[in-house]
């Protein structure tokens, strides 16, 4: 899909209600949650939610989460809350999970693009919960970045991609977890994995022992349509480097992960974490800093895929897909 030419004038926010009334008038505003930046419309706005997919650039059959504000909430968008996912939100409501459920009729298909099931997450982040509550219908929301590019993570990374295509962004701080929510198909029993994120599945599977860790590719994307369009992209080539592995001699490129080797100490850019954690928090910014640099390759450390590293390596994967 084609991205509209910018010709919106777009503010910032500092306080939730201003941000509110836009959003009650049918615009597009980005808020910060724990995850990453969201872009939000009421999720009862035909003409706002169209403009989502148009500000992005985003594809229109790639369905959209409906952030809620409570429990209750949820169960007004979907036909019904299942007995799966009642545990998973008792446990993990508010927080970085998303469950997919069969929509209530009267969820459109602009939402869900054209499924009859819907993804609900009920955000923990403090301004993202006020934003829910002020504008009086939960918020379709996807991550606040141009189609294709690495999620936001703070508000002027929303701003360098859709500044002039948006009504507004709520300042906020850069966001806790770094990476998206994990999203869980509660319509299958047991219930599934569809995107890794920052919900662990050892945290999902000890609510839930026989919880499914994912899919095989083909069949996840014909369920989870975001998963079919190359995601998280910086402009640089990601390159995944494994501890040991030579670097050229001659090359000045970019390093992310948890141990630089002392022969890259000189790259412009060598970003070293403590823990998994930090790198995924820091990934996709530090992927869109090697873009404004001009710097043409990244190396990316893999790390085990356990824990939150498996979303991380999901995440370092798409990036560095051909
Ligand atoms: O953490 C997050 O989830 C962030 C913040 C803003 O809440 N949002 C986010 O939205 O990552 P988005 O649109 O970038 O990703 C939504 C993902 C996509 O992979 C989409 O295909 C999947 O959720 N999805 C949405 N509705 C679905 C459904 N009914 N069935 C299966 N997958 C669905
Ligand atoms: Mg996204």
């Amino acid at each position: 899909m084609d991205r509209s030419e910018p010709q919106l004038i777009t503010d910032t926010f500092t306080d939730v209600e201003a941000a509110a009334a836009v959003l009650r008038t049918g615009g597009i505003v980005a808020f910060p949650t724990e995850t990453v930046y969201g872009l939000g419309a009421r999720c009862d706005d035909e003409n706002a939610i169209a403009k989502i997919y148009q500000a992005k650039g985003r594809p229109s059959d790639n369905p959209l989460i409906v952030h809620c504000a409570s429990v209750q909430e949820v169960a007004r968008v979907c036909r019904q809350v299942t007995d799966t996912a009642k545990v998973l939100l008792h446990h993990f409501a508010p927080g970085p999970l998303t469950v997919v459920l069969h929509r209530q009729p009267w969820v459109s298909d602009r939402v869900t693009g054209g499924l009859d099931t819907v993804a609900v997450r009920i955000p923990a982040h403090a301004q993202a919960r006020k934003l829910i509550q002020a504008t009086g219908t939960p918020l379709v929301a996807p991550s606040a970045n141009q189609s294709g590019k690495p999620s936001p993570t703070t508000w002027q990374a929303v701003w360098e991609d859709l500044h002039g295509r948006i009504d507004g962004v709520l300042m906020g701080e850069p966001t806790q977890f770094g990476v998206e929510s994990t999203v869980v198909d509660c319509t299958v029993s047991p219930p599934c994995i569809l995107r890794h994120g920052g919900l662990t599945y050892e945290a999902l599977a000890e609510v839930i022992p026989d919880i499914d860790p994912g899919l095989v590719q083909g069949e996840l994307a014909k369920r989870s349509p975001g998963t079919r369009y190359r995601h998280y992209s910086p402009t640089a080539q990601v390159v995944i480097w494994e501890i040991g592995q030579p670097f050229d001699e001659n090359e000045q490129a970019a390093f992310l992960g948890l141990q630089a080797p002392a022969e890259i100490r000189q790259w412009p850019y060598v970003m070293e974490y403590e823990e998994v954690a930090d790198y995924m928090r820091g990934f996709y910014e530090a992927l869109r800093q090697v873009d404004r640099l001009g710097i043409q390759r990244v190396y990316c450390q893999r790390v085990e895929a356990i824990g939150l590293g498996k979303a991380l390596m999901d995440r370092i994967e798409r990036a560095s897909a051909p």
